[in-house]
């Protein structure tokens, strides 16, 4: 399992931090950027992200900005992707089980290093639970694609 990690400027040292922690247990990664705290914006970062993950490129992503919320707005607009912002460990775990998220957005303004990898950490280890839960995923699939 490859994890692909992105951010802008705003989630840029949040992301640093989560490496860290994916280097330290062995997650294989791809960082997509951006690169430093110079500003860009988070569309940029967002999108590519989502295609390479419903493309299929990467497992799950993890999208990173100042509140979560940007990226998780413009991850969600990729069809096939099921965006989850989380800013705490039961919602994480919940994203997993119930709505089969493929990426998890966070805010690095939001949140600090510890909270998030573990979020990250739960995020990681749930499974999808199928059953009832994928009949209300079809729906949203079969909406996705009628328009
Ligand atoms: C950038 O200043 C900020 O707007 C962005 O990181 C994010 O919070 C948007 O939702």
């Amino acid at each position: 399992m490859t994890i692909a990690i992105a951010s802008d400027h705003g989630g840029y040292e949040l992301k640093q931090q989560i490496i860290k922690f994916l280097e330290e247990n062995k997650v294989s990664y791809a960082d997509l950027g951006t690169y430093s705290t110079e500003s860009v914006d988070y569309p940029d970062i967002a999108i590519p992200c989502a295609e390479a993950v419903a493309r299929g490129e990467y497992e799950k992503g993890i999208i990173i900005c100042g509140t979560g919320i940007g990226v998780c707005i413009a991850a969600n607009k990729v069809k096939g992707i099921r965006a989850a912002l989380c800013h705490d460990t039961f919602s994480a775990r919940m994203s997993r089980m119930h709505n089969n998220a493929n990426i998890l957005t966070m805010g690095g303004r939001v949140i600090g290093p510890g909270l998030a990898t573990a979020i990250v950490k739960e995020w990681l280890a749930a499974d999808f639970e199928g059953a009832r839960h994928e009949r209300r995923l079809n729906k949203i699939s079969e909406y996705e694609n009628s328009v």
